[in-house]
Parts: structure tokens; C-alpha cells; sequence
């Protein structure tokens, strides 16, 4: 920043603080130090771009307007599934220091490296003053803190591992697919679809966070939930013969996916697999959303199990919304923003169009789907871990390292070579 940029943000944020001190809000006030403190305009950023991840933000949208009457919003989502494209653009705004006045991430993992690199604004006040802490569930909650204080608000929680499937094309293969059984069970239902002359697997990992999600689905139903979380306490190895099992079933299951999975996204990949292009396809449940947002009925032109594995592991996909620490412009209607995500009446109607549920508990799902209500007891029943795949159980350092080695492995399917590359992350980047 020049000397004279210096100067100028420098007079903005005390002239924010002075208004805060004038009205004497700050008690409502997020803690990032503002440009102007201005409530007309609000720049969010996600990367919520699919039909139905673009209608739910929308409700979010509409939500914040509706207690700010006159506010304009900015959406300035950056499209690719799973939030790559929009990070690093995000990145770039925050080393500039523009950001946009909050962002969607992922808790934990993802938020602690915001959180490290200075980069979040401090929202313990305002959760205290909201007693939010007591309408989330423990792990929910704890997952918005960073040593103890809050630095993000959870809008919704998503599962990871489930397996999304077309019931005329197992019927057709006389397959049924058991969620308590192997993946070795699974593996051998994927070679009858295949027998019965259709593809099996619809992938679509132009973005690779959806052949990460695979994997990881994999590695979990091998390992079990604790060792899961035990790989990133390096309590337990990326070299375990679990993991190892796992890779072969991974490449076995990327032989028996759609060729073209590199060239198409995970949206197209799921409504492949409801058109009957393929049997099953795994993915988060916002693939609930897209389909139903696509005009797929649930049961009909599409079905669901909980990925193949001997336990019910629930793989956690938070999202949520930050505000930048440093040079938000507009504190006020980020304010109103960051409270309007935690009613529980925008949670459920957010959670209608993105196939999640709602994080806070005192949202009534009864109007939510079949599906999302089975989702919602299997949170609370369910061995719950975080997903590495978006960044979750681990540093942003850590979940990149995977990405890389499940791009590389896609075009070499070298076991060796991956499993070198993320035992020397556990060594070097836990
Ligand atoms: C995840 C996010 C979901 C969904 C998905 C695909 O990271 O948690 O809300 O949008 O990406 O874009």
C-alpha cells in the first residue's frame, strides 16, 4: 500500500470507529474495522453459481434485504464446485486489501487459516450478545472457533458420502446397493451395472474437490471414523493398508466411471446419473438440491444411500460466512448479513433449494424432504468427522496437498507416488 493509501485507510477506519462511537452501535457492531460503515451495500462472495446453489443464496439475498430496506446487494459468486476459483480469487482481494464485505468458507480447518493469516474479524461479541453458541450443536459450534473465539456463522450443514442413485438402472442390472455393506460389495454391484451394458460411475471432477470427495469416501468406509480423524493427528498413516485398499478400490472405481469425468462438472455429473447415464454417482448432498432444482423426483428418477462402509459415518460439509478483519466497507449491512443467517426461518428456507439442513436446532424441518430429514438424524446419530476434501479436518495447506496428489493420481494412478506425497504432508504440514 503507498503512503498515501496508508493515510486514506487509515482516516477511514477511524472515522468508522468515531461513528461507531457517536451512535454508540458498537455493541452490534462486527468487529472488523470499516471504510465507511455504510448499511447501503453489501458485496458477498461464494461460489455458488449451480441452479439451485444460486436460488438458495438467493433467499439468503432476499432474507438480508428484507431487514434492511433500500440495501443493495452485490452477488459476486465465482462459479467451479467446491469454492477453488473463488478462493484464489478471494486471495487476490485480501492481499490487495479489497475485500468484499464477507465471504463463504468452510469452519475449522479452512477458517483457521483465514483466522492465522489475520484475515477474519473477531465475532465473539456478536455471538455472545445473539446466545448463538446455545442454538447450534456443540460440534457445530465449535467448528466456528478459532482458540475459543468465533470468527464465522454457519448458514448450513451438508453431508459428503453419500451415493446418489438411478433406480431403473439398478433394477435393470438387478443391483441393490446396501449402505451397511463393503466396498468391496459396492465394487461388485458397479460391475453388474456395467454387465447390464450401462456405465456405472457418473463423475464429473472438473473441479477435482469431486473426485477428492470420492476418495475420501472411500478412505473413510476402509479406515472407520476414528482413524479418519486420526490421519490428521498423524496418529495414523496415509501408508495404513486401510488406505492403501482404498486407493486400489479408487482406481477400480474411476475405470468403471464416465471417460469424460474430467471435462464436466459435478452438477452435470449427477443429472447424468438421474438421465440414466450411469447407475450412481457420490456426491455431497447439494446434488439433492441440484436434482430436485432440476426438475428430478426424488425416488423416481433418482434414489440414495449412505456410501457403502460397515459404520454410519456422516462426512460434515459446513458453510458458512465471514467478514474481513481489515477495510470492510460496508460494517453495517455486513452486520445485518451475519444475522440474518442465523434465523432459523432463512435456514430452512435456504436449506429447501441446497439439499442441506439447517445448522441451528430451533429451525423447524418438518416442511424439508424426506432425504433431509434421514440427513438430519443421522447428524445426531451418526459418527460425525470433517471432510478434507473441502478443507475442513485440516490446514488449507494439508487439504491442497490432497487435492494435488487425487490430480495426479488421476493421470498416473500411482498408489506409491500418492501415498509418498501425503505422508510427507503429515510429517511436514500438521
Ligand atoms: C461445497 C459447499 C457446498 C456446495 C459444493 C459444490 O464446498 O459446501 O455448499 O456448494 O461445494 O459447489
Amino acid at each position: 500500500m503507498s503512503a498515501k493509501n496508508k493515510l486514506k485507510a487509515s482516516l477511514a477506519v477511524t472515522a468508522a470507529a468515531s461513528l461507531i462511537a457517536v451512535t454508540g452501535c458498537s455493541a452490534n457492531q462486527p468487529a472488523g474495522s470499516s471504510t465507511d460503515g455504510g448499511s447501503d451495500k453489501l458485496e458477498i462472495t461464494s461460489w455458488w453459481t449451480s441452479g439451485s446453489e444460486a436460488d438458495a443464496l438467493n433467499v439468503l439475498i432476499e432474507g438480508v434485504k428484507a431487514t434492511s430496506p433500500g440495501l443493495s446487494v452485490d452477488n459476486a459468486a465465482v462459479s467451479g464446485g467446491g469454492g477453488a476459483n473463488a478462493r484464489q480469487a478471494l486471495a487476490a482481494r485480501l492481499q490487495a486489501g479489497s475485500p468484499p464485505d464477507s465471504w463463504q468458507l468452510h469452519p475449522a480447518g479452512q477458517l483457521k487459516s483465514y483466522v492465522d493469516g489475520g484475515q477474519v474479524a473477531d465475532l465473539t461479541e456478536l455471538w455472545t450478545q445473539n446466545d448463538w453458541a446455545s442454538k447450534l450443536p456443540k460440534d457445530v459450534a465449535e467448528a466456528q472457533q478459532v482458540d475459543g473465539k468465533y470468527y464465522t456463522v454457519p448458514i448450513g450443514v451438508h453431508r459428503g458420502n453419500v451415493l446418489w442413485t438411478n433406480p431403473a438402472v439398478l433394477a435393470k442390472a438387478n443391483v441393490e446397493i446396501n449402505p451397511t455393506g463393503s466396498v468391496d460389495e459396492l465394487i461388485s454391484s458397479l460391475k453388474q451395472i456395467q454387465a447390464s451394458g450401462t456405465t456405472p460411475v457418473c463423475l464429473g471432477d472438473k473441479d477435482i474437490f469431486a473426485s477428492a470427495e470420492l476418495l475420501e469416501s472411500i478412505i473413510m468406509s476402509r479406515t472407520g471414523a476414528d482413524n479418519w480423524k486420526k490421519l490428521f493427528t498423524n496418529e495414523y498413516s496415509f501408508d495404513a493398508p486401510e488406505v492403501k485398499q482404498a486407493l486400489e478400490d479408487y482406481k477400480t472405481i474411476l475405470s468403471l466411471s464416465n471417460k469424460d469425468h474430467s471435462a464436466i462438472t459435478w452438477d452435470e455429473a449427477v443429472k447424468k446419473m438421474a438421465d440414466g447415464a450411469c447407475g450412481v454417482s457420490l456426491m455431497g448432498d447439494w446434488a439433492y438440491g441440484e436434482l430436485v432444482n432440476a426438475q428430478k423426483t426424488p425416488g423416481t428418477d433418482f434414489a440414495w444411500v449412505t456410501f457403502p462402509g460397515n459404520e454410519d459415518i456422516f462426512d460434515y460439509v459446513g458453510d458458512g460466512f465471514s467478514i474481513p478483519a481489515k477495510n470492510i466497507p460496508h460494517a453495517e449491512a455486513a452486520n445485518a448479513w451475519l444475522k440474518t443467517l442465523m434465523d432459523p426461518k432463512i435456514q430452512t428456507d435456504f436449506a429447501a433449494k441446497k439439499g442441506s439442513i439447517p445448522a441451528v436446532t430451533n429451525a423447524d424441518i418438518s416442511s424439508l424432504s424426506e432425504y433431509q430429514q434421514e440427513a438430519a438424524k443421522s447428524f445426531a446419530s451418526a459418527k460425525v468427522v470433517s471432510s478434507l476434501a473441502h478443507g475442513q479436518v485440516t490446514t488449507a495447506e494439508f487439504a491442497q496437498t490432497f487435492a494435488d496428489a487425487v490430480s495426479t493420481f488421476n493421470g498416473s494412478t500411482n498408489i506409491d507416488a500418492f501415498i509418498a506425497s501425503m505422508t510427507t504432508a503429515q510429517k511436514t504440514q500438521l
